[in-house]
Protein backbone atom coordinates (compact mmCIF):
# COMPACT_ATOMS: atom_id res chain seq x y z
CA UNK A 1 0.00 0.00 0.00
CA UNK A 2 1.42 3.40 -0.69
CA UNK A 3 -0.41 6.99 -0.34
CA UNK A 4 0.45 8.27 -3.73
CA UNK A 5 -3.28 9.23 -5.40
CA UNK A 6 -3.80 6.85 -8.53
CA UNK A 7 -2.00 8.50 -11.45
CA UNK A 8 -4.04 9.91 -14.13
CA UNK A 9 -2.19 11.13 -17.03
CA UNK A 10 -3.33 14.69 -18.75
CA UNK A 11 -1.58 13.51 -21.74
CA UNK A 12 -3.68 11.18 -24.17
CA UNK A 13 -0.73 9.14 -25.64
CA UNK A 14 -0.54 6.67 -29.11
CA UNK A 15 -2.05 4.04 -28.25
CA UNK A 16 0.70 1.54 -30.35
CA UNK A 17 4.13 1.53 -30.36
CA UNK A 18 6.79 1.12 -33.24
CA UNK A 19 7.45 -2.19 -34.84
CA UNK A 20 8.84 -0.90 -38.54
CA UNK A 21 10.34 2.53 -38.68
CA UNK A 22 10.57 4.35 -42.65
CA UNK A 23 13.63 7.22 -42.48
CA UNK A 24 12.06 10.39 -42.56
CA UNK A 25 13.17 12.29 -45.76
CA UNK A 26 15.06 15.57 -44.68
CA UNK A 27 16.04 17.50 -47.58
CA UNK A 28 17.98 20.37 -47.02
CA UNK A 29 16.76 23.86 -47.78
CA UNK A 30 18.21 24.64 -51.07
CA UNK A 31 17.56 21.16 -51.94
CA UNK A 32 13.40 22.14 -51.41
CA UNK A 33 14.44 24.89 -53.63
CA UNK A 34 15.37 22.81 -56.55
CA UNK A 35 12.58 20.76 -55.92
CA UNK A 36 9.98 23.55 -56.06
CA UNK A 37 11.63 24.70 -59.31
CA UNK A 38 11.70 21.41 -60.62
CA UNK A 39 7.76 21.20 -60.08
CA UNK A 40 6.75 24.40 -61.06
CA UNK A 41 5.38 25.49 -57.51
CA UNK A 42 2.54 22.36 -58.12
CA UNK A 43 3.70 20.08 -54.54
CA UNK A 44 1.17 17.21 -56.62
CA UNK A 45 4.79 17.69 -58.79
CA UNK A 46 7.03 16.92 -55.79
CA UNK A 47 8.93 13.44 -55.18
CA UNK A 48 7.60 11.98 -51.91
CA UNK A 49 11.34 11.43 -51.21
CA UNK A 50 11.71 15.17 -50.58
CA UNK A 51 9.19 15.86 -48.21
CA UNK A 52 9.37 15.69 -44.90
CA UNK A 53 6.27 15.71 -43.25
CA UNK A 54 3.50 14.57 -46.17
CA UNK A 55 0.37 15.79 -45.31
CA UNK A 56 -0.77 16.50 -48.66
CA UNK A 57 -3.95 13.31 -47.83
CA UNK A 58 -4.68 10.82 -45.02
CA UNK A 59 -6.15 8.64 -48.20
CA UNK A 60 -4.39 5.10 -48.42
CA UNK A 61 -1.24 6.96 -46.12
CA UNK A 62 -2.01 5.33 -43.17
CA UNK A 63 0.32 2.79 -40.89
CA UNK A 64 -0.83 -1.15 -41.03
CA UNK A 65 -0.61 -3.40 -37.77
CA UNK A 66 0.57 -6.22 -37.10
CA UNK A 67 -3.02 -8.10 -36.81
CA UNK A 68 -3.24 -6.26 -40.80
CA UNK A 69 0.26 -7.42 -42.10
CA UNK A 70 -0.60 -10.96 -40.76
CA UNK A 71 -3.95 -11.07 -42.28
CA UNK A 72 -1.63 -9.90 -45.68
CA UNK A 73 0.03 -13.20 -44.93
CA UNK A 74 -3.30 -15.41 -44.47
CA UNK A 75 -4.57 -13.90 -47.90
CA UNK A 76 -6.39 -16.25 -50.07
CA UNK A 77 -5.95 -15.22 -53.76
CA UNK A 78 -8.21 -17.25 -55.36
CA UNK A 79 -10.60 -15.83 -58.62
CA UNK A 80 -13.64 -16.75 -57.00
CA UNK A 81 -15.18 -17.29 -53.93
CA UNK A 82 -11.37 -16.21 -52.18
CA UNK A 83 -11.87 -17.09 -47.95
CA UNK A 84 -10.65 -13.61 -47.26
CA UNK A 85 -13.50 -12.05 -49.34
CA UNK A 86 -15.61 -13.89 -46.91
CA UNK A 87 -13.67 -12.43 -44.30
CA UNK A 88 -14.41 -9.19 -45.48
CA UNK A 89 -18.13 -9.72 -46.21
CA UNK A 90 -18.87 -10.83 -42.41
CA UNK A 91 -17.29 -8.20 -41.22
CA UNK A 92 -18.35 -5.60 -43.51
CA UNK A 93 -22.25 -6.59 -42.97
CA UNK A 94 -21.60 -6.92 -39.25
CA UNK A 95 -21.12 -2.92 -39.39
CA UNK A 96 -23.06 -2.07 -41.95
CA UNK A 97 -25.99 -4.69 -41.95
CA UNK A 98 -26.55 -4.67 -45.31
CA UNK A 99 -27.33 -7.76 -47.44
CA UNK A 100 -24.82 -7.27 -50.80
CA UNK A 101 -21.28 -6.83 -49.97
CA UNK A 102 -19.20 -5.46 -52.67
CA UNK A 103 -15.94 -5.10 -52.81
CA UNK A 104 -14.25 -2.16 -54.89
CA UNK A 105 -10.53 -1.19 -55.21
CA UNK A 106 -11.36 2.46 -54.09
CA UNK A 107 -14.04 4.91 -53.02
CA UNK A 108 -14.26 6.03 -56.79
CA UNK A 109 -14.73 2.87 -58.18
CA UNK A 110 -18.12 2.97 -56.26
CA UNK A 111 -19.14 5.60 -56.94
CA UNK A 112 -18.58 5.47 -60.72
CA UNK A 113 -20.53 2.30 -60.69
CA UNK A 114 -23.46 3.24 -58.35
CA UNK A 115 -23.96 6.43 -60.31
CA UNK A 116 -23.34 4.33 -63.64
CA UNK A 117 -26.82 2.33 -62.59
CA UNK A 118 -28.99 4.99 -60.73
CA UNK A 119 -27.11 8.15 -61.76
CA UNK A 120 -27.91 9.52 -65.86
CA UNK A 121 -29.01 12.69 -67.50
CA UNK A 122 -32.18 14.76 -65.73
CA UNK A 123 -31.16 12.87 -62.18
CA UNK A 124 -30.42 15.02 -59.95
CA UNK A 125 -28.20 13.85 -56.49
CA UNK A 126 -28.22 16.05 -53.28
CA UNK A 127 -26.18 15.39 -50.36
CA UNK A 128 -24.86 17.66 -47.64
CA UNK A 129 -21.74 18.09 -49.52
CA UNK A 130 -20.26 16.12 -52.25
CA UNK A 131 -16.59 15.20 -52.17
CA UNK A 132 -15.20 16.26 -55.48
CA UNK A 133 -14.92 12.36 -57.48
CA UNK A 134 -18.20 12.11 -56.17
CA UNK A 135 -19.33 15.17 -57.54
CA UNK A 136 -17.25 14.03 -60.80
CA UNK A 137 -18.51 10.94 -61.15
CA UNK A 138 -22.47 12.09 -60.85
CA UNK A 139 -21.96 14.52 -63.26
CA UNK A 140 -19.78 11.88 -65.46
CA UNK A 141 -23.26 9.91 -65.59
CA UNK A 142 -25.38 12.70 -67.27
CA UNK A 143 -27.08 13.69 -63.29
CA UNK A 144 -26.32 16.61 -61.44
CA UNK A 145 -24.77 17.20 -57.79
CA UNK A 146 -26.38 19.57 -55.64
CA UNK A 147 -24.90 20.68 -51.81
CA UNK A 148 -27.36 21.26 -49.11
CA UNK A 149 -25.70 21.46 -45.85
CA UNK A 150 -26.80 23.62 -43.22
CA UNK A 151 -25.57 27.46 -43.73
CA UNK A 152 -23.27 26.98 -40.95
CA UNK A 153 -21.25 24.66 -42.89
CA UNK A 154 -19.84 26.84 -44.83
CA UNK A 155 -19.18 30.04 -42.48
CA UNK A 156 -15.30 28.93 -41.66
CA UNK A 157 -15.83 30.80 -38.47
CA UNK A 158 -19.16 28.99 -36.89
CA UNK A 159 -18.82 26.62 -34.34
CA UNK A 160 -21.40 24.77 -34.47
CA UNK A 161 -20.75 20.79 -33.48
CA UNK A 162 -21.86 19.45 -36.58
CA UNK A 163 -21.13 21.24 -39.55
CA UNK A 164 -21.41 18.46 -41.75
CA UNK A 165 -25.55 18.18 -41.30
CA UNK A 166 -27.82 18.41 -44.11
CA UNK A 167 -29.94 20.89 -44.29
CA UNK A 168 -33.41 19.15 -43.87
CA UNK A 169 -36.04 22.19 -44.73
CA UNK A 170 -34.23 23.05 -47.64
CA UNK A 171 -33.74 18.91 -48.71
CA UNK A 172 -37.58 18.63 -48.26
CA UNK A 173 -38.35 21.32 -50.05
CA UNK A 174 -35.76 20.36 -52.93
CA UNK A 175 -37.71 16.37 -53.44
CA UNK A 176 -40.87 18.22 -53.62
CA UNK A 177 -40.03 20.36 -56.31
CA UNK A 178 -37.63 17.21 -58.02
CA UNK A 179 -40.47 14.36 -57.39
CA UNK A 180 -39.18 11.57 -59.93
CA UNK A 181 -35.60 12.72 -60.17
CA UNK A 182 -33.64 12.38 -57.44
CA UNK A 183 -32.80 8.52 -57.26
CA UNK A 184 -31.16 8.88 -54.05
CA UNK A 185 -29.87 10.96 -51.07
CA UNK A 186 -26.26 11.07 -50.37
CA UNK A 187 -24.69 12.00 -46.63
CA UNK A 188 -21.04 12.20 -46.58
CA UNK A 189 -19.54 11.39 -42.81
CA UNK A 190 -17.47 13.02 -41.91
CA UNK A 191 -17.98 16.17 -44.37
CA UNK A 192 -14.69 16.15 -46.11
CA UNK A 193 -15.22 18.99 -48.74
CA UNK A 194 -16.79 21.14 -45.74
CA UNK A 195 -13.79 20.64 -43.13
CA UNK A 196 -13.83 17.47 -42.04
CA UNK A 197 -16.91 18.42 -39.79
CA UNK A 198 -19.01 15.25 -38.60
CA UNK A 199 -22.99 14.81 -39.10
CA UNK A 200 -25.22 13.91 -36.28
CA UNK A 201 -27.19 10.98 -35.56
CA UNK A 202 -30.15 13.64 -34.78
CA UNK A 203 -29.79 14.83 -38.61
CA UNK A 204 -29.47 11.41 -40.02
CA UNK A 205 -32.59 10.70 -38.09
CA UNK A 206 -34.30 13.53 -39.88
CA UNK A 207 -33.22 13.24 -43.24
CA UNK A 208 -34.12 9.40 -42.82
CA UNK A 209 -37.53 11.05 -42.15
CA UNK A 210 -37.39 13.17 -45.03
CA UNK A 211 -36.62 10.27 -47.14
CA UNK A 212 -39.03 7.91 -46.54
CA UNK A 213 -41.88 11.03 -46.89
CA UNK A 214 -40.55 11.20 -50.45
CA UNK A 215 -39.68 7.54 -51.21
CA UNK A 216 -36.00 8.19 -51.70
CA UNK A 217 -33.21 5.71 -50.60
CA UNK A 218 -30.41 6.94 -48.68
CA UNK A 219 -27.10 6.63 -48.47
CA UNK A 220 -23.67 7.42 -47.06
CA UNK A 221 -20.23 8.52 -48.40
CA UNK A 222 -18.96 6.42 -45.15
CA UNK A 223 -15.32 7.31 -45.71
CA UNK A 224 -14.84 8.59 -42.17
CA UNK A 225 -17.72 6.80 -40.40
CA UNK A 226 -15.74 6.49 -36.92
CA UNK A 227 -14.42 9.40 -36.92
CA UNK A 228 -17.90 11.12 -37.15
CA UNK A 229 -19.32 8.35 -34.57
CA UNK A 230 -17.04 9.82 -32.30
CA UNK A 231 -18.09 13.22 -32.63
CA UNK A 232 -21.19 11.94 -32.14
CA UNK A 233 -20.50 10.45 -28.55
CA UNK A 234 -18.56 13.48 -27.55
CA UNK A 235 -20.82 15.63 -28.91
CA UNK A 236 -24.15 15.07 -29.01
CA UNK A 237 -26.86 14.50 -26.14
CA UNK A 238 -27.64 10.95 -24.76
CA UNK A 239 -24.61 9.43 -26.89
CA UNK A 240 -21.49 9.37 -24.58
CA UNK A 241 -22.36 6.40 -22.69
CA UNK A 242 -22.13 4.31 -26.49
CA UNK A 243 -19.69 2.83 -28.09
CA UNK A 244 -18.50 3.86 -31.30
CA UNK A 245 -19.08 0.89 -32.73
CA UNK A 246 -23.27 0.88 -31.59
CA UNK A 247 -23.19 4.71 -32.71
CA UNK A 248 -21.64 3.68 -36.73
CA UNK A 249 -23.90 0.56 -36.08
CA UNK A 250 -27.26 3.28 -35.83
CA UNK A 251 -25.47 5.30 -38.48
CA UNK A 252 -25.44 2.63 -41.17
CA UNK A 253 -29.16 1.45 -40.36
CA UNK A 254 -30.61 4.83 -40.90
CA UNK A 255 -29.66 4.47 -44.50
CA UNK A 256 -30.48 1.90 -47.50
CA UNK A 257 -27.22 1.68 -48.72
CA UNK A 258 -23.59 3.28 -48.13
CA UNK A 259 -19.91 3.82 -50.38
CA UNK A 260 -16.59 3.67 -48.53
CA UNK A 261 -13.25 4.96 -49.34
CA UNK A 262 -11.40 2.10 -46.98
CA UNK A 263 -7.91 3.87 -47.59
CA UNK A 264 -9.44 6.61 -44.64
CA UNK A 265 -11.30 4.86 -41.80
CA UNK A 266 -10.21 1.08 -42.75
CA UNK A 267 -6.23 1.90 -42.27
CA UNK A 268 -6.02 0.48 -46.18
CA UNK A 269 -3.38 1.48 -48.71
CA UNK A 270 -6.41 0.77 -51.04
CA UNK A 271 -9.84 -0.34 -50.91
CA UNK A 272 -13.24 0.16 -50.91
CA UNK A 273 -16.95 -1.00 -51.02
CA UNK A 274 -20.28 -0.65 -51.69
CA UNK A 275 -23.16 -1.77 -49.70
CA UNK A 276 -26.75 -2.26 -49.91
CA UNK A 277 -29.85 -4.00 -49.85
CA UNK A 278 -31.88 -3.63 -52.90
CA UNK A 279 -31.50 -7.15 -54.61
CA UNK A 280 -32.27 -5.57 -58.41
CA UNK A 281 -30.34 -3.03 -57.89
CA UNK A 282 -26.70 -5.32 -56.19
CA UNK A 283 -27.30 -7.38 -59.78
CA UNK A 284 -26.59 -4.03 -62.02
CA UNK A 285 -23.99 -2.77 -59.43
CA UNK A 286 -22.00 -6.32 -59.95
CA UNK A 287 -22.48 -6.25 -63.77
CA UNK A 288 -20.91 -2.57 -63.68
CA UNK A 289 -18.31 -4.16 -61.68
CA UNK A 290 -17.31 -7.00 -63.43
CA UNK A 291 -16.70 -4.44 -66.34
CA UNK A 292 -13.73 -2.53 -64.89
CA UNK A 293 -12.89 -3.55 -61.68
CA UNK A 294 -12.76 -7.85 -61.46
CA UNK A 295 -15.39 -10.58 -60.28
CA UNK A 296 -17.40 -9.29 -57.07
CA UNK A 297 -15.61 -11.74 -54.79
CA UNK A 298 -12.74 -9.46 -55.37
CA UNK A 299 -13.31 -6.02 -56.96
CA UNK A 300 -10.22 -5.06 -58.11
CA UNK A 301 -8.03 -5.88 -54.80
CA UNK A 302 -6.18 -9.01 -54.20
CA UNK A 303 -6.82 -11.61 -51.21
CA UNK A 304 -4.40 -10.18 -49.10
CA UNK A 305 -6.10 -6.67 -49.43
CA UNK A 306 -9.57 -8.12 -48.11
CA UNK A 307 -7.47 -9.69 -44.99
CA UNK A 308 -6.18 -6.79 -43.87
CA UNK A 309 -9.09 -4.26 -44.56
CA UNK A 310 -11.56 -6.62 -42.68
CA UNK A 311 -8.90 -6.40 -39.58
CA UNK A 312 -8.80 -2.58 -40.05
CA UNK A 313 -12.07 -1.94 -40.34
CA UNK A 314 -12.58 -3.23 -36.41
CA UNK A 315 -9.45 -1.95 -35.17
CA UNK A 316 -10.77 1.60 -36.43
CA UNK A 317 -13.68 1.63 -33.47
CA UNK A 318 -11.45 0.83 -30.98
CA UNK A 319 -11.91 4.10 -28.46
CA UNK A 320 -8.42 4.19 -27.42
CA UNK A 321 -7.52 4.69 -31.14
CA UNK A 322 -10.44 7.18 -31.89
CA UNK A 323 -9.59 9.24 -28.23
CA UNK A 324 -5.94 9.57 -29.25
CA UNK A 325 -7.14 10.52 -32.96
CA UNK A 326 -9.14 12.96 -32.34
CA UNK A 327 -7.43 15.05 -29.85
CA UNK A 328 -4.17 14.74 -32.04
CA UNK A 329 -5.73 16.59 -34.66
CA UNK A 330 -7.07 18.82 -32.09
CA UNK A 331 -3.56 19.23 -30.83
CA UNK A 332 -2.46 20.84 -33.87
CA UNK A 333 -5.42 22.90 -34.35
CA UNK A 334 -5.52 24.16 -30.94
CA UNK A 335 -2.34 25.47 -30.57
CA UNK A 336 -2.21 27.43 -34.30
CA UNK A 337 -5.03 29.30 -32.47
CA UNK A 338 -4.01 30.15 -29.74
CA UNK A 339 -0.89 31.95 -31.93
CA UNK A 340 -3.40 32.99 -34.01
CA UNK A 341 -2.98 31.48 -37.10
CA UNK A 342 -6.57 31.79 -39.40
CA UNK A 343 -7.99 28.77 -39.25
CA UNK A 344 -11.30 26.87 -39.96
CA UNK A 345 -13.28 26.53 -36.74
CA UNK A 346 -13.61 23.49 -35.18
CA UNK A 347 -10.72 21.40 -35.69
CA UNK A 348 -11.85 18.56 -38.59
CA UNK A 349 -11.33 15.04 -37.70
CA UNK A 350 -8.39 14.10 -40.29
CA UNK A 351 -7.37 17.18 -40.73
CA UNK A 352 -6.68 21.28 -39.72
CA UNK A 353 -7.54 23.89 -42.39
CA UNK A 354 -6.21 27.03 -42.43
CA UNK A 355 -7.82 29.93 -44.16
CA UNK A 356 -5.20 31.32 -46.40
CA UNK A 357 -7.35 34.53 -47.07
CA UNK A 358 -7.30 35.79 -43.57
CA UNK A 359 -3.67 34.37 -43.20
CA UNK A 360 -2.12 36.62 -46.43
CA UNK A 361 -5.17 39.15 -46.08
CA UNK A 362 -2.78 41.39 -48.75
CA UNK A 363 -2.98 38.68 -51.42
CA UNK A 364 -6.48 38.82 -52.86
CA UNK A 365 -8.50 35.67 -53.66
CA UNK A 366 -7.25 35.81 -57.51
CA UNK A 367 -3.69 35.82 -56.57
CA UNK A 368 -3.73 32.43 -54.95
CA UNK A 369 -2.97 32.89 -51.10
CA UNK A 370 -3.57 29.62 -50.62
CA UNK A 371 -0.99 28.34 -53.02
CA UNK A 372 1.31 30.67 -51.71
CA UNK A 373 0.87 29.78 -47.91
CA UNK A 374 1.45 26.05 -49.44
CA UNK A 375 4.12 26.73 -51.06
CA UNK A 376 6.37 28.19 -48.14
CA UNK A 377 5.35 25.17 -45.82
CA UNK A 378 7.36 23.41 -48.13
CA UNK A 379 10.10 25.70 -49.10
CA UNK A 380 10.21 26.39 -44.99
CA UNK A 381 9.89 23.46 -43.88
CA UNK A 382 9.56 20.31 -46.42
CA UNK A 383 5.81 19.87 -45.11
CA UNK A 384 3.38 19.08 -47.97
CA UNK A 385 -0.50 19.98 -47.81
CA UNK A 386 -3.17 20.93 -50.30
CA UNK A 387 -4.58 24.05 -51.58
CA UNK A 388 -8.21 23.77 -51.25
CA UNK A 389 -9.34 26.65 -52.79
CA UNK A 390 -9.32 29.03 -56.09
CA UNK A 391 -6.76 26.99 -57.51
CA UNK A 392 -9.16 23.80 -57.25
CA UNK A 393 -12.16 25.16 -57.67
CA UNK A 394 -11.68 28.52 -59.63
CA UNK A 395 -10.72 28.95 -63.00
CA UNK A 396 -9.30 30.95 -65.44
CA UNK A 397 -11.71 33.94 -67.65
CA UNK A 398 -10.99 35.08 -70.43
CA UNK A 399 -9.55 37.95 -69.53
CA UNK A 400 -6.66 35.90 -67.93
CA UNK A 401 -7.82 36.90 -63.98
CA UNK A 402 -8.78 33.89 -61.69
CA UNK A 403 -12.55 33.49 -60.44
CA UNK A 404 -12.43 32.79 -56.96
CA UNK A 405 -13.93 30.19 -55.13
CA UNK A 406 -15.80 30.76 -52.07
CA UNK A 407 -13.12 30.27 -49.43
CA UNK A 408 -9.28 29.99 -49.80
CA UNK A 409 -8.03 26.96 -47.44
CA UNK A 410 -4.41 24.80 -46.86
CA UNK A 411 -5.58 21.42 -45.67
CA UNK A 412 -3.03 19.63 -43.54
CA UNK A 413 -4.38 15.75 -44.11
CA UNK A 414 -3.11 13.76 -41.18
CA UNK A 415 -2.49 10.07 -41.63
CA UNK A 416 -3.81 7.66 -39.22
CA UNK A 417 -0.78 6.11 -37.15
CA UNK A 418 1.87 7.58 -38.80
CA UNK A 419 3.80 10.85 -37.17
CA UNK A 420 4.10 11.15 -33.81
CA UNK A 421 3.67 14.33 -31.75
CA UNK A 422 6.99 15.36 -31.97
CA UNK A 423 6.37 15.71 -35.73
CA UNK A 424 2.93 17.31 -34.77
CA UNK A 425 4.88 19.89 -32.77
CA UNK A 426 7.20 20.62 -35.62
CA UNK A 427 4.25 21.25 -38.05
CA UNK A 428 2.82 23.76 -35.63
CA UNK A 429 6.05 25.68 -34.95
CA UNK A 430 6.24 25.70 -39.23
CA UNK A 431 3.03 26.77 -39.29
CA UNK A 432 3.38 29.60 -37.22
CA UNK A 433 7.17 30.94 -38.37
CA UNK A 434 5.61 31.00 -41.60
CA UNK A 435 3.03 33.13 -40.40
CA UNK A 436 4.78 35.54 -37.99
CA UNK A 437 6.63 36.24 -41.49
CA UNK A 438 3.67 36.20 -44.07
CA UNK A 439 4.36 39.63 -44.89
CA UNK A 440 7.18 38.84 -47.10
CA UNK A 441 5.19 36.06 -48.75
CA UNK A 442 3.43 37.31 -52.28
CA UNK A 443 0.49 35.78 -54.92
CA UNK A 444 0.85 33.17 -57.49
CA UNK A 445 -0.22 33.15 -61.09
CA UNK A 446 -0.94 30.32 -62.93
CA UNK A 447 0.86 29.49 -66.24
CA UNK A 448 -0.29 26.35 -67.74
CA UNK A 449 -2.86 24.25 -66.78
CA UNK A 450 -5.14 21.56 -68.30
CA UNK A 451 -8.80 21.74 -69.49
CA UNK A 452 -10.38 19.65 -66.55
CA UNK A 453 -8.84 19.49 -62.40
CA UNK A 454 -6.42 21.98 -63.14
CA UNK A 455 -5.02 21.82 -59.53
CA UNK A 456 -3.21 18.34 -59.84
CA UNK A 457 -0.89 19.45 -62.86
CA UNK A 458 -0.88 22.97 -63.45
CA UNK A 459 2.19 25.21 -63.40
CA UNK A 460 2.84 28.30 -60.95
CA UNK A 461 5.11 31.51 -60.87
CA UNK A 462 4.84 33.96 -58.11
CA UNK A 463 4.70 37.72 -58.97
N1 LIG B 1 -15.47 10.25 -50.47
C1 LIG B 1 -14.78 11.02 -49.62
C2 LIG B 1 -15.50 11.72 -48.51
C3 LIG B 1 -13.39 11.17 -49.78
O1 LIG B 1 -12.72 11.95 -48.93
C4 LIG B 1 -12.74 10.48 -50.84
C5 LIG B 1 -11.30 10.61 -51.04
C6 LIG B 1 -13.52 9.68 -51.69
C7 LIG B 1 -14.88 9.58 -51.46
C8 LIG B 1 -12.92 8.92 -52.84
O2 LIG B 1 -12.23 7.82 -52.37
O3 LIG B 1 -9.85 8.24 -53.03
O4 LIG B 1 -10.66 5.98 -52.33
O5 LIG B 1 -11.33 6.91 -54.51
N2 LIG B 1 -10.61 11.51 -50.49
C9 LIG B 1 -9.16 11.68 -50.58
C10 LIG B 1 -8.74 12.96 -49.88
C11 LIG B 1 -8.58 11.54 -51.94
O6 LIG B 1 -7.56 13.32 -49.98
O7 LIG B 1 -9.56 13.58 -49.20
P1 LIG B 1 -10.94 7.21 -53.10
Amino acid sequence: MTDIPTFTSKTIIEPFRVKVVEPLPLPSREAREVALEAARGNLFNIRAEHVTIDLMTDSGTGAMSQDQWAAMMRGDESYAGARSFFEFERVVRALTGKKHVIPTHQGRAAERILFSVVGGKGHVIPANTHFDTTRANVEASGAEAVDLVIPEGIDPESLHPFKGNVDVARLAAFLETHRGQVPLVLVTVTNNSGGGQPVSLGNLREVRAVCDRFGVPLFLDAARFAENAWFIKQREPGQKDRTPREIAQEMFSLCDGAMMSMKKDAFGNMGGFLVLNDDALAVECRNALILTEGFPTYGGLAGRDLGALAVGLEEILDERYLEYRIASTHYVWDHLQKAGVPLLSPAGGHAVYLDARRFLPHVPSPLLPGQSVSIALYREAGIRSVEIGTVMFGHTQPDGTQSPSPLDLVRLAIPRRVYTQSHMDYVIEAVIHVHEHRKSLGGYRITEEPKALRHFTCAFAAL
